[in-house]
Parts: C-alpha cells; sequence; structure tokens
C-alpha cells in the first residue's frame, strides 16, 4: 500500500453472482454455441448461471414446467453443445411481455405490458443480469426491460442476418450453405428437364439470404423484399437464356420480396406473433408459367433454413458473442449488444441496435457484382446495365 493514500470502502456496484441466459424468437443455429460460452465464461468468473426456458415463459410461469422453468447451467450441462442446431433451453416468438395478448370477456383480444411482473420475477430469482439472445423482436423487449431496471446484454440472432449494428449474426452464414447447396442440387434436374425452378427462401424484411445463396449458387433471377418486383423482365430473362440455347432458369425469391405496387404474400397470423409469410415461390411461379409457357417448379426451403449444425464461422461468432456478453457484464456495461465489427466485437446502445433493421445496400458491392453477373431483379429488362 502506498503512504498517505486513505482507505475507504466502495461497493461493487458491478457485483454479480447470478445472471441468467435467454433465446427468443425463431431458432438459429449458433445458439447453444453462445449458450456454452457465456456459461462457461460466468463460470470461470464464479457466478451461478440459470437459463430461462421458451424466450421468457420459464421465468414468468415456472409452474407450467416440470422441475420448474429454469434450468441451472453448469459445464456439465453445456458439455458439447457448440456444433448442436437449435437451442437447449428452447424458444417461443409468442407472448411478447411487453404486449401481451389478453382475451376479454366478449372474446375480442387485447394487449397489457407485464414488464413490471417480469422484471419483479428476475429480482425474486436473485438474478443480477440478463443475457438475452434474440432477433429485433426479442432485443426490443431486452431494452423496454433494461429501461425498467433490468441490467441486460442483449445477443444478436437471426439467420436473416437483419439485424443493424452488427456486421453478421449467426446463423445467416449456416443458412446460405445450406440454401446455395439446394440450389446447386436444383440446376441438375433443372438442366435436365430444360424447367424454371422458383426457390423461396426465408428473409422477411431483408434479402440477404436470397442474395447470398442465389449469388453462390449460381442464380439467374433473385427477388428481394428491398427491390419490389415485376415479373415481365424476370419472364425476358429466361427466354432469352432458351434461345441462347439454356432451356433452363432458377430463380431465387425472398419470403418477403412483393410486387411493384404490391404487399408480401401472408400465410396468416396468429394472436400474439407477427404475420407469417410464405407463398411468394409458387406465386411467382404460376405468373412465370403463364407468361413464358415454360414448366416451373417451386421448392420453398422455409425452416429447412434454420436446422442443421451450425457452420465454423457461426460456432465461433456465437463463441464469440456469449463471452464478449459476459465481459460485458463484468465490465459493468448494461442496455447493449454485443456486435460484431471486424475484426473485433463491440458494444452497442440495445437504443441504436433496436432503431432499424439492416436491409441489403442496393448500391452495395455485392448488389454491383450481381448487376455485373447479369442477375435479374426483377426491376429491368436483361441487358440493361441499371446503377452503373
Ligand atoms: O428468424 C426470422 C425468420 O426466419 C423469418 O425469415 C421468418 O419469416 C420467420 O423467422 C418465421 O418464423 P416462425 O415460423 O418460427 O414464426
Amino acid at each position: 500500500m502506498r503512504s498517505g493514500r486513505t482507505l475507504s470502502f466502495v461497493p461493487d456496484v458491478n457485483a454479480v453472482s447470478k445472471i441468467a441466459i435467454s433465446t427468443g424468437g425463431g431458432d438459429a443455429p449458433g445458439l447453444n454455441a453462445v449458450i456454452r460460452s457465456a456459461t462457461v465464461a460466468a463460470r470461470n468468473r464464479g457466478w451461478e448461471v440459470v437459463g430461462i426456458r421458451d424466450g421468457f415463459n420459464g421465468i414468468m410461469y415456472p409452474d407450467e414446467y416440470p422441475g420448474g422453468g429454469l434450468m441451472e447451467l453448469d459445464r456439465q450441462a453445456v458439455r458439447g453443445i457448440s456444433h448442436l442446431g437449435g437451442t437447449i433451453l428452447g424458444s417461443t416468438n409468442r407472448g411478447n411481455p411487453t404486449a401481451y395478448p389478453v382475451q376479454l370477456d366478449d372474446g375480442t383480444w387485447t394487449e397489457v405490458d407485464r414488464t413490471a411482473e417480469l422484471v419483479q420475477r428476475f429480482s425474486d430469482e436473485g438474478i443480477d443480469a440478463l443475457i438475452t439472445v434474440g432477433g429485433d423482436g426479442s432485443l426490443r423487449i431486452g431494452n423496454h426491460l433494461h429501461h425498467r431496471g433490468l441490467r441486460v446484454i442483449g445477443v444478436p440472432k437471426t439467420i436473416d442476418n437483419d439485424l443493424d449494428k452488427t456486421t453478421a449474426t449467426f446463423g445467416f452464414d449456416t443458412a446460405v450453405d445450406f440454401a446455395a447447396e439446394c440450389i446447386d442440387r436444383l440446376f441438375t434436374t433443372a438442366t435436365s428437364h430444360g424447367r424454371v425452378m422458383v426457390v423461396e427462401v426465408m428473409g422477411r424484411d431483408a434479402g440477404w439470404i436470397a442474395l447470398h445463396a442465389g449469388m453462390a449458387g449460381g442464380a439467374h433471377c433473385i427477388l428481394i423484399p428491398e427491390i419490389p418486383y415485376e415479373l415481365g423482365p424476370v419472364a425476358e430473362t429466361i427466354l432469352q437464356r432458351d434461345r441462347n440455347g439454356a432451356r433452363f432458369t432458377v430463380i431465387v425469391v425472398a419470403e418477403g420480396a412483393k410486387p411493384v405496387g404490391g404487399e408480401a404474400t401472408v400465410l396468416g397470423k396468429a394472436i400474439g406473433q407477427a404475420v407469417q409469410l410464405g407463398g411468394v415461390g409458387a406465386k411467382v411461379a404460376a405468373e412465370i408459367a403463364e407468361l413464358t409457357g415454360k414448366e416451373t417448379r417451386t421448392v420453398v426451403l422455409g425452416h429447412l433454413l434454420r436446422g442443421g449444425s451450425p457452420t465454423a464461422l457461426d460456432r465461433l461468432l456465437g463463441l464469440r458473442f456469449g463471452a464478449a456478453a459476459v465481459r460485458a457484464i463484468e465490465e459493468g456495461q448494461d442496455g447493449i449488444m454485443v456486435g460484431l465489427q471486424p475484426p473485433e466485437v463491440v458494444y452497442v446502445p440495445l437504443e441504436e441496435a433496436v432503431r432499424e433493421i439492416k436491409v441489403v445496400p442496393l448500391d452495395g458491392d455485392t448488389m454491383k457484382t450481381a448487376r455485373d453477373l447479369g442477375i435479374n431483379f426483377g426491376d429491368q429488362m436483361p441487358g440493361q446495365l441499371l446503377g452503373h
């Protein structure tokens, strides 16, 4: 001790003894890597770790779970899970606590804010901080909880790659890799039969999966939510290819793609959930068959893109995010999201991260490359070089 220094008791505001991890929204390969990494990093600091089952349901309704809605996470619980798809905690995109659906006596539904109850439950359980792993919906809830006094660190997750303030979300690489492999396979059968194959992929508000998988797979047309499409240019691309001797065409469509002046194709909507998209592939295929007279088939990759083992890249990203979230808690951070801004994982205020989603930049080099390759986006006749 240096002489002359006065010692006084300074309470450690960052003292943490117990943290919780939750996974919410649609699952994505790499979630288990986050859970493992955060658990091991926290345990190494001597903290207790619990996993909340099914988003926040496990802590809100513990009695509905045999053995309770919280799962003790220790080294044993997270051993050998990084390579597994899904989430060992379970997930849900129902029952948003900030807008919880409640049925009234007259049968109609209303939404109530149950955040105060939820924050109280964390306090009852002696939880000092929450790591919430989720997409825009779950991170918005996390931001809300943070403003209500809960210490929250967000981890970005979605196969759609549409979260802002991070250049990548885990799950995206796995989805793109699988979609590209499927497109490869469709090429051979499309060639044999001289058909048009329409492949529908996920991508509610952003066309990242369609663009990246379509380009990697060599698709001839790609329809994405960012560019309202017309099918005239797509049909002309197909007919031009026929005239050039290539009798087949592969078209990749994001589920959120919409025609000029039209809306995305909606399958339905359940109470307390976002609208379910789907069916645009079949719609495009039918219209293309009409316009070109060609035999057309549709494949919907849908939830297959969310399954399977994460690629090494997604595992590593999940591991990096999980440990960074624990370091953030240790450093006294609150109300932030960990995000990738290469080469580092950085902290971004949750407020900023959820302000808007990240769509495909139409003037970015990937789009320019696609245009240079002659890929048609349904917004220009083949042969025209738009934006150059
Ligand atoms: O994670 C986002 C997403 O993959 C969207 O592209 C898709 O619309 C949505 O999930 C479907 O989720 P679910 O069928 O689980 O409601």
